[in-house]
């Protein structure tokens, strides 16, 4: 069976999807649990985009042992420095060289003749053979480039040093079978191709992401590129848990697998989606809520007798196991503690207690507590921002034939309790009123959006936001079994981001452009 080499950008094209602002802490929770998923390349970031990327991707180069380290550069010397920089410290680096090839790119982006091209591209690979001993080169839109100038860059990459070639769908244009024949025909005509490996790297604009990738697998593909979640740019890029499942169920057709613990997939997907705000439609394949619901009552019957008839991948396959111990509020600590291993947590005997704790708070607002709200619990601050605002009491008073007025306690970090009260013209808005007489910062609110963690009228509600402020966007997230306190979290949560991200003074990185 042919291995297909995993190469996880979550951390770099899945950060540039709008609103989302890791901090170091985040991308090295992220990084980690990638390495648990056993990916086998992550790229960490972008190092020459500001001194906040560079100490980030360091700070993964030195977290992660078992999966090679990767930072983004343009085909420039200080970009390069700077990813060696970050790099160093790792136990197996990669630079990921790219420059576009495509004739839009040359004539409007970079105003280069194709010989240009060639020169920077290869004079850059070369610099960077000084540091890298591994260095991926991609020829930036090269979906959209002549076939027999990509060919040209491709022999060029390979003359100069690279050790990958990757071949990136910028713009989500192409269809399986053109990308495919990219594939065949840079096996078939370039020299000395047999000596790297060429990698695919799609954008889902015309929702083709996965279908092409798998149609570069085909053609001799030797990795995929892509993100967890397929967050990223725009329409966003190739779901690596999608790709990873279509290798695994269908090995029959493709006769090639992934080196990935697939049991970790739904744990990594969950991280993902919680550190970076953005939520998994319930329709996504493999990770979405609905991914193994069966609604209609012919597709129950059939799973009943026979759960081959309508599932073809087994929940089990990517961690999502069938809770059979099902916990409340005379659960004990032994109960609690057995669900804890059985959901794949290691706690310390300090955390079991902090965990124990909020699960008897949860308990005496909820009849039963699934699985889904203790990963809720246990999840809601595996990360911390430091705590500029954290909120102690909150009290709204509503009635639909008078104006809503909100009263909040909030502690500062220097241990300070401040009191606010505000009117709005929903309960959700005095709140927020009275939040930014304490905190001060001038946000405007982007987006709110709400959904419950389980079932049932008493389930915990988890709400997301999202706040801008100079050009600055952050999400924030909070759960409570009360949607009002879980909104003021929310929001608390984004303004600390905030606050945080400034004084990392990493503000400018969207500001740095890919060209
Ligand atoms: O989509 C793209 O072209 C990229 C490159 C930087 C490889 O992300
Ligand atoms: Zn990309």
């Amino acid at each position: 069976m042919r291995k297909i080499y995993i190469f996880d950008t979550t951390l770099r094209d899945g950060e540039q999807s709008p609103g989302v602002n890791l901090n170091t802490q985040e991308k090295v929770e992220i990084a980690l649990q990638l390495e648990r998923l056993a990916v086998d390349r992550i790229e960490a970031g972008f190092p020459a985009a500001s001194p906040g990327d560079l100490a980030a991707v360091n700070a993964v180069a030195r977290a992660v042992k078992n999966s090679t380290i990767i930072g983004l550069s343009r085909s420039r010397e200080q970009d390069i420095d700077a990813a060696w920089e970050a790099l160093k410290d790792a136990e197996d680096p990669c630079l990921h060289l790219f420059l576009a090839s495509s004739p839009i790119h040359r004539k409007y982006k970079l105003r280069m003749e194709k010989h240009q091209v060639l020169e920077t591209a290869e004079a850059a690979i070369k610099y960077a053979s000084r540091y890298f001993s591994k260095i991926e080169f991609s020829p930036e839109d090269a979906g959209r480039t002549e076939l027999d100038f990509l060919c040209e860059v491709t022999e060029m990459a390979i003359r100069a040093g690279a050790t990958v070639v990757n071949i990136p769908d910028t713009v989500g244009y192409l269809t399986p079978s053109e990308f495919g024949n990219i594939f065949k025909t840079l096996k078939q005509q370039v020299p000395g191709i047999e000596k790297i490996q060429l990698s695919a790297h799609c954008h889902d604009d015309l929702g083709m992401a996965t279908a092409n990738a798998l149609a570069a697998v085909l053609n001799g593909a030797d990795q995929i590129e892509g993100t967890i979640n397929g967050i990223g740019e725009r329409a966003g890029n190739t779901a690596l848990e999608e790709v990873a499942m279509a290798l695994e169920t269908r090995q029959d057709f493709f006769q090639a697998k992934t080196g990935l613990v697939l049991s970790e997939i739904a744990r990594t997907s969950r991280l993902v989606s919680k550190l970076t705000g953005m939520v998994v439609p319930g329709n996504k394949a493999i990770v979405g809520a609905n991914a193994f619901a069966h609604e209609s009552g012919i597709h129950q019957d059939g799973m009943l007798k026979e759960k081959t008839t309508y599932e073809i991948i087994s929940p089990e396959t990517i961690g999502l196991k069938e809770s059979k111990l099902v916990l409340g509020k005379h659960s004990g600590r032994h109960a609690f503690r057995e669900k804890l291993v059985d959901l794949g947590y290691e706690l310390n005997e300090e955390g079991v207690n902090a965990a124990f704790a909020k699960f008897k708070d949860l308990a005496d607002k909820k009849k039963e507590v699934t699985d889904e709200d203790i990963r809720a619990l246990l999840e809601e601050k595996i990360v911390s921002t430091p705590e500029m605002f954290a909120l102690e009491t909150i009290q709204v008073s509503y009635g639909n034939q008078s104006v809503p007025t909100a009263t909040v306690r909030i502690r500062t970090l220097d241990g300070q309790t401040l009191d606010e009260v505000a009117i709005g013209n929903g309960s959700v808005d005095a709140i927020y009123k009275a939040i930014d007489k304490v905190t001060k910062e001038e946000v405007e609110l982007d987006d709110y959006s709400i959904k419950s963690v389980s079932h049932g009228k008493d389930a915990l509600g988890e709400v997301h936001v999202v706040l801008k402020q100079n050009g600055l966007s952050m999400k924030g997230r909070g759960i409570s079994t009360d949607i009002l306190e879980a909104s003021a979290k929310a929001y608390i949560h984004a303004v600390n981001r905030l606050i945080d991200k400034r004084s990392n003074q990493t503000a400018n990185r969207n500001n740095v452009s890919l060209i």
